[in-house]
């Protein structure tokens, strides 16, 4: 893996889930992490207590990822702090749990607000520094559920996918300024937001068809995360990474 010492990484949703794991493998590289909570204060602020104690530089800050107003104040004081954004991990997001046709235009709406508009905000935003200083990663966390639709998480489903195409666009138009643009697509992944799909019918029935035959750590996305992040994937842009254990070949 690649040094990460002088780099400056913002990971959304870092207070729990694969957004920790990702912090804390970002922070183990050399980055400077700086990671974002929605309700967690508590959660985010002992991540950065023990980060700070295995001498990380590491802050928490709150965002809601679905409000333009948030993410600028955010994106703001990391640059007055810090003086530079190098890596965004578009991670944070929401699930839910729905039959299709009980999917209200409010549920659809929240769900978009968080998962997509919120990287995309976050995106833009990052990237007029990204663009002075000619290099910057954006690495989006999507799902393999943006790669072959959901039976009761439609609105979920088509979030990812969407996140999918937003990182081919910006691959497209910013590539040529040192900016590599990527997504990772977990499958399932012991965390909070699996934990209530797994109780579901339709849970069980994907975990018992994983080809590893268990679902992903944190620390497995994380890795991947870290890679894209460092010099020696200057050349990989664009793409979807599987980390789904063989439950989707492509
Ligand atoms: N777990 C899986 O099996 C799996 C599979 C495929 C893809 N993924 C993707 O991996 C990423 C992380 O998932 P996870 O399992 O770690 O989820 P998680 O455990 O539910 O954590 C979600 C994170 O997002 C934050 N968040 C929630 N709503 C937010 C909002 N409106 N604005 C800003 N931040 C918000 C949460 O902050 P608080 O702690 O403050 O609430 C938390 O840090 C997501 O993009 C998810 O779609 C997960």
């Amino acid at each position: 893996m690649d040094n990460l010492a002088g780099r400056i990484a913002l990971v959304t949703g870092g207070s729990r889930g694969i957004g920790k794991g990702v912090a804390q493998a970002l922070g183990r590289a050399g980055a400077t992490v700086v990671v974002t909570y929605n309700s967690n204060q508590a959660l985010a602020g002992q991540l950065v207590e023990t980060l700070t104690c295995s001498g990380i530089t590491a802050h928490c800050l709150k965002l809601c990822a679905q409000d333009r107003g948030s993410v600028r104040e955010v994106i703001a004081e990391i640059n007055k702090r810090f003086g530079q954004i190098d890596i965004l991990v578009n991670n944070a997001a929401i699930s839910q749990e729905k039959p299709f046709d009980t999917v209200t235009d409010s549920d659809w709406d929240s769900m978009l607000a968080v998962n997509l508009r919120g990287p995309f905000a976050c995106t833009q935003e990052v990237l007029p520094g990204m663009r002075k200083q000619g290099y910057g990663r954006i690495i989006n966390i999507a799902s393999i559920g943006g790669q072959w639709g959901g039976f009761n998480q439609v609105h979920y489903a088509a979030s990812k996918a969407a996140l999918i195409s937003f990182t081919h666009s910006m691959a497209k138009i910013y590539s040529k300024d040192g900016i590599t643009s990527n997504a990772v697509s977990p499958g399932l992944v012991a965390s909070d937001m699996s934990a209530a799909e797994l109780q579901t019918e339709a849970g069980a029935k994907k975990l018992s068809g994983i080809p590893v035959g268990r679902i992903a750590s944190v620390d497995e996305i994380a890795a991947v995360v870290v890679f894209l992040a460092g010099n020696s994937a200057a050349y990989i842009t664009g793409q979807t990474i599987n980390v789904n254990g063989g439950m989707l070949f492509s």
